[in-house]
C-alpha cells in the first residue's frame, strides 16, 4: 500500500518518458526493417520492454545502448523466426495488436499470449480484418492467446468498427505484405496516426484522407533514427494535479502535442486550464512542445465520440478534474473504454466514488457531478490498470484526507518513475 498525502501545490520543471506507443512501434517496425534502428529517448518500462523482448525471441537482436536508447537490428521484411516459446506481451495491448499485423506477413505460425488483463481483451476486432486480407488468425473465444499463421495476402478496405488505432495500425502493417495496393482503412473517429507517420519515415506509401488511411505493399523498409518527445499521457497525471493545486507552476518540456494525442490539453482549456504551450518544434517526425501549467477554477465540459479518441487514455483524470469543476460534466462514446486495461468506465467510477466524488458510469461513459473543493479521499485499488494508480495518486495530492492506494506500482506498465517525479514537485499544505 502506498499513501498519498495531500499537497498544496506542485511546482518545478519536469520531463515525461517518451512516447510509449512510438518507442514500441519503434521496435516492431524496426525489426523488419533493413538495418540497424536507432530509438533515442526510449521511455523505459514494462510495456515498452515488452516490444523488446517478443522481436528478440522473433530472432532480432536489440542492443540496450544507453538508459534511453535502444537499437535494433532489423531482420528484413520477412525476416522473422518462428519462435520456440509464445509470445508473451505482457500487459501490452499495443504489442499484441501491432505484432499481429506483422506476423500476418511472415512465414510460420505465432502465437501472442498477455497477462490476466491482456487476456480478457478483445481480439475478433484484429481476427477479422487480418483474416480477410488472408492470415489465419485463431483466437481463444476472440481473445488472447491468439495464433497467427501468415499467408498470401490480398488488401483490403475495412471499416473500423469502434475508432482504434491499434486495430488500425495492425490492418496497415499487414497491408504492406499484401500482393497489390492499397489497403484502406476507413475510421469512425480520427485516432493517433504515429504509425502513420514512422511507415512514412522508413519510405511506405501512405496516403490520408480525413478518416480514411490507405498503404501499399513495400519491398523493404528504412530503419529508423528517432528522438522520442514526451508521451503526453505521461505528462497528463501532472497537468492535473498542477491544475487544481492552488499556487502551482508546473514547466514540462519536451511533450508531443501531436493533434490526435492533445484532447486532454483541448478539454482542460475549455474547462477553464491555464496551459500555455510554446516553443513549438519537430522531433522524431512529430510535432512537440513545452507546457507552462497553472491552478485555475475549472468549470464542467461535455465529451463526445468524436473527441474521445483524442484524450481515450487521459478520461479517467478528466473525471477527477470534472468531480472538482463547477457543473456537471457528461462524457459520452466512450464505451471502448470498458475494453482498456480494466473496465475503466467501472474502475474510474469506484476509485473516485470512494474518494467522495459524484460519478456515475452509464453504458458509455460517465456522468459526473462537479464540486469545487477538495475530494474527501479514502482507499483506490488500481486493479493492476497503471492508468487507475495515476488518477488515485493525483487525486490523493487533491484531497483532505490523503489515498491509500492499492497496487500503486502498476505504474511501472507505463511510467516506472512516477512516484519519485511526483514526490520531488509537491510541496506539503502549512500546517493549521
Ligand atoms: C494506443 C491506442 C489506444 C490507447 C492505447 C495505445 C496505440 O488504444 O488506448 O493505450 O498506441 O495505438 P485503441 O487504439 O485500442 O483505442
Amino acid at each position: 500500500m502506498t499513501l498519498v498525502e495531500p499537497a498544496a501545490a506542485i511546482r518545478g520543471a519536469i520531463e515525461v518518458p517518451g512516447v510509449k506507443g512510438i518507442c514500441q512501434r519503434g521496435v516492431l517496425l524496426g525489426a523488419i526493417a533493413d538495418g540497424e534502428s536507432e530509438i533515442r529517448g526510449f521511455g523505459r518500462a514494462a510495456d515498452t520492454q515488452s516490444a523488446i523482448d517478443i522481436v528478440r525471441q522473433l530472432g532480432v537482436e536489440v542492443v540496450d545502448a544507453g538508459d534511453e536508447v535502444v537499437r535494433v537490428h532489423g531482420v528484413g521484411l520477412r525476416g522473422l523466426r518462428e519462435p520456440d516459446e509464445p509470445l508473451d506481451c505482457g500487459n501490452a495491448g499495443t504489442v499484441m495488436r501491432l505484432a499481429a499485423g506483422i506476423l500476418a506477413g511472415q512465414d510460420g505460425a505465432f502465437t501472442l499470449v498477455g497477462d490476466e488483463s491482456l487476456s480478457s481483451r478483445p481480439q475478433e476486432r484484429i481476427a477479422v480484418p487480418l483474416g480477410a486480407l488472408g492470415a489465419r488468425v485463431e483466437t481463444t473465444d476472440g481473445h488472447a492467446p491468439l495464433t497467427i499463421t501468415g499467408g498470401t495476402l490480398e488488401p483490403i478496405r475495412h471499416e473500423l468498427p469502434v475508432a482504434s488505432a491499434q486495430v488500425k495500425s495492425a490492418v496497415l502493417l499487414a497491408g504492406l505484405f499484401a500482393s497489390a495496393g492499397p489497403t484502406v482503412v476507413i475510421e469512425p473517429a480520427v485516432t493517433r496516426d504515429h504509425t502513420e507517420r514512422m511507415l512514412t519515415a522508413m519510405g511506405a506509401r501512405v496516403a490520408r484522407e480525413p478518416g480514411v488511411v490507405s498503404v501499399w505493399p513495400v519491398g523493404r523498409l528504412r530503419p529508423l533514427s528517432i528522438d522520442v518527445p514526451g508521451d503526453i499521457s505521461s505528462a497528463a497525471p501532472f497537468i492535473a494535479a498542477a491544475t487544481v493545486l492552488a499556487d502551482s507552476e508546473l514547466h514540462i518540456r519536451g511533450v508531443n502535442v501531436n493533434a490526435t494525442r492533445t484532447g486532454f490539453l483541448d478539454v482542460v482549456e475549455r474547462m477553464g486550464g491555464r496551459i500555455a504551450v510554446y516553443n513549438r518544434r519537430s522531433l522524431g517526425g512529430e510535432p512537440v512542445a513545452d507546457l507552462e501549467v497553472r491552478h485555475a477554477e475549472l468549470v464542467a465540459t461535455d465529451i463526445g465520440a468524436k473527441e474521445v479518441p483524442l484524450l481515450i487514455d487521459e478520461l479517467p483524470l478528466f473525471c477527477l478534474l470534472a468531480s472538482m469543476a463547477r457543473g456537471d460534466s457528461i462524457v459520452r462514446g466512450a464505451a471502448d473504454l470498458r475494453a482498456k486495461e480494466t473496465d475503466r468506465i467501472e474502475t474510474t467510477t469506484d476509485a473516485l466514488r470512494a474518494l467522495g466524488a459524484h460519478i456515475k458510469a452509464t453504458d458509455d461513459g460517465f456522468h459526473v457531478r462537479g464540486v469545487p473543493a477538495r475530494l474527501r479521499g479514502g482507499t483506490v485499488d488500481s486493479r493492476g490498470d497503471h492508468r487507475i494508480a495515476m488518477l488515485g495518486a493525483v487525486a490523493g495530492l487533491a484531497s483532505r484526507e490523503g489515498v491509500e492506494l492499492l497496487d500503486a506500482e502498476s505504474v511501472a506498465v507505463s511510467f516506472p518513475g512516477f512516484f519519485d517525479l511526483l514526490d520531488s514537485l509537491r510541496t506539503a499544505p502549512t500546517p493549521a
